[in-house]
C-alpha cells in the first residue's frame, strides 16, 4: 500500500533520531503527546514518533478502513469471518436502553437479564442465604475453567482484591495437572464450597476433567449422592445441553452467547466468581468503565483516539523496527496477573499469519506480549531492555494513590514505588551518554559498559487509583488496541484455529501413554519420548 511505503520512507528519514533530540526540539512534547480517556492519562511522548509519523500512521488506518471494521463490530456484523460470528463483547457492557441487533434480535435485554440473575445469585452467596447440601452457607468459591474462562476472573479478582468480601475464599483452577485442583481444595470444607464450572463450549477437556474430579471430591467428602451437586455446582456456558449432560441443573446455569469470544468474556457470565467477590454494584462500575472506553473508541476523532493510537504504535514498531515483543509492566502488585491476561487477549487474537482472505501475510502480526510487575522486573530482565540489542516497546501502568485499606505504614512506600515507575521510563528514553559517564569519573575501559544508549520507547498510563471502573477502562483499552492492529494487518482477530492441532494430537497420544496401544503414526522423536515416559511411569 502507498501508505505503508510512505511509512517505510519516513522510517528511513528518521534513521537513528534520538528521543533526546525530539524532546530538545519541542519543549511541549511531554504535554502535547498525551491523551486523557476517562480516568486514564496516557503519555506517548517517549515514542520514536513525530507529528508526521502519527499523521502517516493515521493515513494507514484510514486506508485499511479501521473505522469501518470498528463500526461493523459495534453494529453486530459477523466480522469473525472464519467462524461466521458477530463480535459483540461491547454489548456486554451496553446500557439497558441500548439496541444492538444480532440476526434481527436485540441482544441487550438478554445481557441485562443474565446480569440480574448473576446479581441475585451473588447476593445469596455473599449474604449466606444460599446454603450447601448440609445446610452450611458457602464460604469457598472455586472457579474451574481455562483460557478465557479462567484468566479474566482470576486476574480481575487479584486486581480488585481490596474490594472483595474478605470472609470468602476464592480459588481458580485451570490446569489439567491434578496438582492444581488438589492444592485448591485440600484445605476446604466441601460442605461450604461452591464450584463454578466456566466453559463457553462445555467441551474443553481440561475443564470437564477437573469438573468431574471436583464432583467426585465433593460427593466423597460429603458422603452424598448426585442430589448434592445442585447446591454446590453452577455452570457458566453457552451450551445448555452439555451442562445438563454433566449433571448441573440448567436453572443454575448462567448463559452467554457465541458472539462473545472466550478471551473477551470475563465481563459476561464468566465473571460470576468476580461478581461474588466484589458484589454486583462494583461489577456494574467495572462494566461502566469498559463502556466508557467503548464509547471513546467508537466516537473519538483519530487524533484523540487512544486505542487507535496504541494499536498504530504497535504496527509502527513491528512493521518498521522489527520489534518482536511488547512488554506490559504494571507498577501495582494487584496487577500481577494482568499481563498474563493480556497474553491471551493479544496473542490468541493476533497470532495469525494469513489474512482475512487466507493469503499468507508478509508483514509482522501480533507481538510476543510479556511482563510482570515492574519493580520485580527491574531486578530481573530490565537489564536486557536497557542495554540489550533488542527493541522492546513497553507500557508502564501506575497509580497515584495506593489501594484503599493499606496499613498506614505501607502507604508511605507508594512514593518509592512510583519514583521507580517514573525513573525507568526516563532512563529508557534518555539513557546516559559516554560523556555523562566520564563526567562521573568512571575509568575509560568501563565507559562502554556504563553507557545507556536510551531511545527505548514507552507508553505511560497513569490513573488516580485502581478502581473497578479503571480496570474496565484498561481492559477495554487493550481490547480495542488489539482490534485496531488486527484491522490494519487484515487478519481475523477473533478465531483461534492455532490451538486445535495440539488438542487433536493430545487425544491421539493419551491412549498410547495409558494403554501402550496405537502410536504407529508417531514420528521417531515423539515415539521415543513416549516410550521413555512409559518406562519412567513404570508401565
Ligand atoms: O483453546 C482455546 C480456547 O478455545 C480459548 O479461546 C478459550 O478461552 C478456552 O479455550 C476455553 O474454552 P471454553 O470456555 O469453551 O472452555
Amino acid at each position: 500500500m502507498p501508505e505503508w511505503a510512505a511509512l517505510g520512507k519516513h522510517r528511513e528519514q528518521l534513521a537513528d533520531t534520538h528521543l533526546r533530540e525530539l524532546f530538545a526540539a519541542d519543549a511541549d512534547r511531554g504535554s502535547r503527546f498525551t491523551l486523557q480517556v476517562g480516568d486514564l492519562h496516557l503519555d506517548y511522548s517517549k515514542h520514536l514518533v513525530t507529528d508526521e509519523t502519527l499523521a502517516l500512521l493515521r493515513e494507514l488506518a484510514a486506508a485499511t478502513d479501521v473505522a469501518g471494521l470498528r463500526d461493523a463490530m459495534f453494529r453486530g456484523e459477523k466480522i469473525n469471518i472464519t467462524e461466521k460470528r458477530a463480535v459483540l463483547h461491547t454489548a456486554l457492557r451496553a446500557p439497558r436502553d441500548a439496541v444492538i441487533d444480532v440476526d434481527g434480535e436485540n441482544v441487550v435485554p438478554a445481557v441485562h437479564a443474565v446480569l440480574g440473575k448473576m446479581g441475585a445469585f451473588s447476593e445469596r452467596i455473599r449474604s449466606g442465604s444460599w446454603t450447601g447440601h448440609t445446610g452450611k452457607p458457602i464460604k469457598n468459591v472455586v472457579n474451574i475453567g481455562i483460557g478465557g474462562s479462567d484468566l479474566g476472573p482470576a486476574m480481575a479478582y487479584e486486581v480488585l482484591r481490596s474490594y472483595t468480601a474478605r470472609d470468602l475464599t476464592f480459588r481458580f483452577v485451570s490446569n489439567v495437572d491434578g496438582a492444581d485442583l488438589h492444592e485448591a481444595v485440600r484445605d476446604l470444607d466441601a460442605a461450604e464450597t461452591l464450584f463454578i464450572i466456566a466453559s463457553k463450549t462445555f467441551t474443553t477437556i481440561e475443564t470437564i476433567t477437573n469438573a468431574t474430579s471436583a464432583r467426585t471430591w465433593l460427593l466423597d467428602e460429603l458422603k452424598a449422592g448426585q442430589e448434592a451437586v445442585a447446591k454446590h455446582f453452577v455452570a457458566l456456558s453457552t451450551n445448555a445441553e452439555k451442562v445438563d449432560e454433566f449433571g448441573i441443573d440448567t436453572a443454575n446455569m448462567f448463559e452467554f452467547w457465541d458472539w462473545v469470544g472466550g478471551r473477551y468474556s470475563y465481563d459476561s457470565a464468566i465473571g460470576l466468581s468476580l461478581m461474588i467477590a466484589i458484589g454486583p454494584d462494583r461489577f456494574r462500575e467495572m462494566l461502566d468503565g469498559f463502556h466508557l472506553v467503548d464509547e471513546h473508541f467508537r466516537t473519538a476523532p483519530p487524533e484523540e483516539n487512544a486505542p487507535l493510537l496504541l494499536g498504530l504504535l504497535g504496527v509502527w514498531y513491528g512493521g518498521f523496527f522489527d520489534a518482536q515483543s511488547h512488554a506490559v509492566l504494571p507498577y501495582s502488585h494487584y496487577l500481577s496477573k494482568f499481563t498474563a491476561y493480556l497474553q491471551q487477549l493479544d496473542m490468541e487474537s493476533n497470532g495469525k499469519s494469513v489474512d482475512r482472505d487466507g493469503n499468507r501475510v508478509d508483514w509482522q502480526t501480533g507481538p510476543v506480549v510479556w511482563g510482570t510487575p515492574g519493580t520485580n522486573g527491574q531486578h530481573a530482565y530490565y537489564q536486557l531492555i536497557h542495554q540489550g540489542t533488542k527493541i522492546i516497546p513497553a507500557d508502564f501502568i501506575g497509580f497515584a494513590q495506593p489501594v484503599p485499606g493499606l496499613q498506614p505504614g505501607l502507604v508511605a512506600q507508594h512514593d518509592l514505588l512510583m519514583a521507580n515507575f517514573f525513573a525507568q521510563t526516563q532512563a529508557l528514553a534518555f539513557g546516559k551518554t559516554p560523556d555523562e559517564v566520564r563526567e562521573e569519573g568512571v575509568a575509560e575501559e568501563l565507559v562502554p559498559h556504563k553507557t545507556f544508549v536510551g531511545n527505548h520507547p514507552t507508553t505511560t498510563i497513569l490513573a488516580k487509583e485502581l478502581t473497578p471502573s479503571v480496570l474496565g477502562q484498561l481492559i477495554a483499552l487493550y481490547e480495542h488496541k488489539v482490534f485496531v492492529q488486527g484491522a490494519v494487518w487484515n487478519i481475523d482477530s477473533f478465531d483461534q484455529w492455532g490451538v486445535e492441532l495440539g488438542k487433536v494430537l493430545a487425544k491421539r497420544i493419551e491412549p498410547v501413554l495409558t494403554e501402550g496401544t496405537g502410536g504407529e503414526e508417531l514420528d521417531s522423536s515423539t515415539a521415543a519420548l513416549v516410550a521413555a515416559y512409559r518406562t519412567l511411569r513404570g508401565r
